[in-house]
């Protein structure tokens, strides 16, 4: 009962206030509920998140008011529907535009809504991945191995285990963990252009062991800041830059702001978004800018978490239409982890990520 009415209390607020992320980290951790009983409470806020929309028709057909408790009611199938029926944005729960974009990727539609799985990325600088999921086992956790070789699937309070604590792994998506795998593929010498915290340098440091050198650079100095706090309890020798650094790259990763519906399945706010075209020219900008610190020959990683074309395909054939010293290089990986465009490719290990290899060649 406790979980339905913790879950209950998280609606509630998230309706009033938006962030389902936040939203949990103000209750949960005060809930007094044990670590399985969180997990419950997460999947039950998840659920309803990802289909609101749903949820709301069923409220609304049963003559019920949009309180927590009736969303968590609904979602443990409490209220029912024909579901067949109904239009593709109230069954699958998405926006509109999202649900132009599904008729155009049918594919991804089962990808965006499944529950997701909580995945490590171990850091190999202090130990191996077996070492690791031994470490996690011992704490109590399940710990499996995926794809690229730091990938570790596990159960989501694992987040607070002592191995994340103590630097021997972070919390991060198994197709983030292979942007950094293939970013490495293409040179020694790496700037991390929209580093953020740094989920990607520190993957890349992790699965290279500290044998590249990763440079970093964000507009957010606060995040900048944190990223050097993680790097030092990682033990990842990444060097941080408060302004753009003068110097050229072998590989600049641009891993951009976006819509993130890339990545609806951990954030399923993300359904909703309405409006893909805001963030295009900012994308195409920061791509043009840090276009200028990649070296002659060398690489330029073009990275969203999205699937919109605007943010994609198109944010990429304008660039090679108008930057024509680069071209294209291809995807060359196991067929299954990826879907090829006619620009760029859609990783699908785990968030959906649309990934362009530009290469400068004069
Ligand atoms: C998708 S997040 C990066 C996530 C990060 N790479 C990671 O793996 O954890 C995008 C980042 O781009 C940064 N950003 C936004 N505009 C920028 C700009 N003009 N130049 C550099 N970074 C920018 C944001 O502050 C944000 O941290």
């Amino acid at each position: 009962m406790r979980v339905e009415r913790v879950a209950a209390k998280i609606v509630d607020k998230w309706l009033r206030k938006g962030n389902m992320a936040r939203c949990m980290r103000d209750i949960l951790p005060h809930s007094g509920l044990s670590f399985e009983d969180r997990e419950k409470v997460a999947r039950i806020v998840h659920d309803i998140v990802r289909y609101k929309r749903y949820y709301d028709y069923l409220l609304e057909s049963a003559g019920k008011d949009k309180r927590g408790k009736n969303y968590v009611l609904a979602s443990q199938r409490k209220i029912k529907s024909n579901m067949e029926k109904l239009p593709l944005e109230v069954r699958e729960s998405i926006s509109s535009s999202l649900a132009g974009l599904i008729e155009r990727y049918p594919d991804f539609l089962k990808i965006i809504n499944r529950e997701p799985e909580t995945i490590l990325c171990a850091n190999l600088i202090k130990d191996s991945r077996e070492k690791i999921m031994e470490m996690l086992r011992e704490e109590g956790f399940f710990a499996q191995e995926y794809v690229p070789e730091t990938a570790i699937i596990t159960s989501s309070a694992a987040r607070y285990s002592k191995v994340v604590k103590e630097g021997f792994a972070h919390v991060q998506d198994a197709s983030s963990q292979m942007v950094a795998k293939i970013t490495g593929q293409f040179g020694h010498r790496i700037l991390d252009f929209c580093a953020g915290n740094g989920g990607k340098s520190l993957a890349i440091a992790s699965i290279y062991r500290n044998r590249k050198e990763i440079q970093t650079y964000d507009v957010n100095e606060k995040k900048l800041r944190i990223l050097e706090k993680r790097a030092e309890r990682y033990g990842a020798k990444i060097k941080v830059n408060y302004e753009i650094p003068v110097e050229k790259f072998d590989v600049v990763l641009v891993d951009a702001p976006c819509s993130g519906i890339g990545a609806a399945s951990r954030n399923p706010e993300a359904k909703y978004v309405e409006d893909f075209s805001r963030y295009g020219e900012m994308q195409f900008d920061i791509l043009k800018e840090a276009m200028k610190n990649v070296k002659m020959g060398g690489y330029l990683i073009y990275v969203v978490c999205s699937f919109s074309p605007g943010e994609t395909v198109e944010i990429i054939r304008r660039f090679l239409k108008k930057k024509p010293n680069f071209v294209e290089e291809k995807l060359k990986m196991k067929k299954d982890y990826f879907k090829n465009m006619d620009v760029g490719a859609f990783l699908t290990l785990g968030d959906i990520l649309y990934l362009a290899i530009l290469q400068r060649v004069h």
